[in-house]
């Protein structure tokens, strides 16, 4: 069996789930997910996190492939959701001297889903434990992604344990390391699960990514999806970009359509703007396309516009959905254009306008409804909500 290693006695034990087809049940997984896991050898026998529960076994055999028959003395438990901790009550089994290691808000949630932390360790923000030669520190970063979520630093080596922080989805291809990928094919899966998993908490990010500068860091070694050893500032900057709502020049063009008008007006607006010259264009239907792709793109370009047919009075189900998710993870700092079908009373554009208010993003022109088929009149409106879209864009990013 392989042994991957970070750097002499530290080992990775990560494991890929290429079967489950919906992350927390929701999320596409269509390339899978991995979940990581660390140990760390030396006077005391540490393991960093553990993998979901269906993996306990894979998790034993790449533990006793390293250490043998050698009790693990500490799990250090960084963050609770289950995709990490799922395993707790089998390493405890397993191990029954080991004492879990968390911060005072880890351990009751360690309790809530796993029962007794009789043999548990609390850690302070900054507190370090001794291993022998390694030394690890504990740093809180709360809500990247849970409340109880931190990171754990090895000082000698510079290594950042660091969870969900700096993951992705996605299964190894065999590489294991940032260096050993090409990451333009890598990036659409680290951007969808920041935005969707922990895209909900960017200021708690941004707070995060303050704190650790102080630390010296060499590598990352999330939870999820590559190590980062060679390429930190990839990563790093891209975080720094998309938890402070930064995006580019483009557009992302979302419609909900029963029958095809809905649709036609989206077509129309896209024409116009690509007549404008807006290279970076998406146009989804809301009803085909999963929420996570969308808002992973809204995260990455200025332009939102958003159309839906009327529905029983209400917006199209599949655009609420979009935009309750749009409010409920508080995205900041778009311009939005808002069209739709009246059908027979309305309520798509109506309930649009009130999500507009909610999350006061920059109206960049009139929205534009139509009765039924579209027609000259309402054709020229939206010509002109795409060219007023087109002009906010070349305001911000020029030509
Ligand atoms: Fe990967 Fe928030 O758990």
């Amino acid at each position: 069996m392989h042994k991957i290693n970070l750097s002499g006695d530290i080992y990775f034990l990560g494991v890929n789930d290429r079967r489950t087809a919906l992350f927390e049940n929701f999320w596409p997984l269509p390339n899978g997910v991995t979940y990581n896991s660390y140990l760390i050898v030396d006077e005391k026998v540490c393991l960093i996190d553990t993998v979901e529960r269906k993996f306990s076994d894979d998790l034993f055999e790449k533990i006793e492939a390293i250490i043998g028959k050698r009790p693990v003395d500490y799990l250090i438990i960084n963050h609770v959701e289950p995709d990490h901790s799922g395993a707790i009550r089998a390493v405890k089994e397993k191990y029954p001297g080991i004492t879990l290691v968390g911060n005072k808000k880890t351990i009751p949630i360690v309790t809530n889903f796993y029962g007794d932390t009789e043999n548990s360790l609390i850690v302070e923000d900054g507190g370090t434990l001794d291993l022998g030669k390694h030394e690890l520190s504990f740093h809180t970063i709360p809500m990247v992604h849970w409340p109880e979520s931190m990171v754990t630093f090895e000082s000698e080596t510079g290594i950042l344990f660091s969870n969900d922080a700096f993951g992705s989805f996605g299964t190894f291809g065999g590489a294991v390391f940032d260096d050993e990928v090409d990451l333009n094919l890598y990036e659409e899966e680290v951007m969808r699960y920041y935005t969707n998993i922990v895209g909900k908490y960017c200021p708690h990010t941004q707070r995060a990514l303050v704190k650790l500068e102080n630390l010296k860091i060499n590598q990352i070694a999330p939870s999820h999806g590559l190590l980062w050893r060679s390429n930190l500032s990839w990563i790093l900057e891209r975080y720094q970009k998309w938890s402070s709502y930064s995006t580019d020049n483009g557009v992302v063009i979302v419609f909900g359509s029963m029958y095809g008008h809905t649709e036609k007006m989206a077509d129309a607006i896209g024409r116009q703007l690509a007549n404008r010259g807006v290279k970076n264009l998406r146009i989804y239907d809301a009803s085909k396309t999963h929420i996570s792709y969308i808002i992973s793109d809204i995260f990455k370009y200025k332009g939102v516009i958003i159309g839906s047919c009327a529905y029983n009075n209400e917006m199209f189900p599949p655009v609420e959905a979009l935009v309750r998710e749009i409010e409920h993870k508080g995205i900041k700092d778009h311009y939005l254009g808002l069209f739709g079908s009246y059908s027979w009373n309305g309520g798509g554009v109506k309930n649009l306008e009130k999500f507009a208010e909610a999350v006061k993003w920059e109206i960049v022109d009139s929205p534009v409804e139509e009765k039924g088929a579209l027609k000259e009149e309402k054709y020229a409106a939206l010509v002109a909500l795409a060219n007023a879209m087109a002009g906010k864009l070349v305001e911000d990013f020029g030509k």
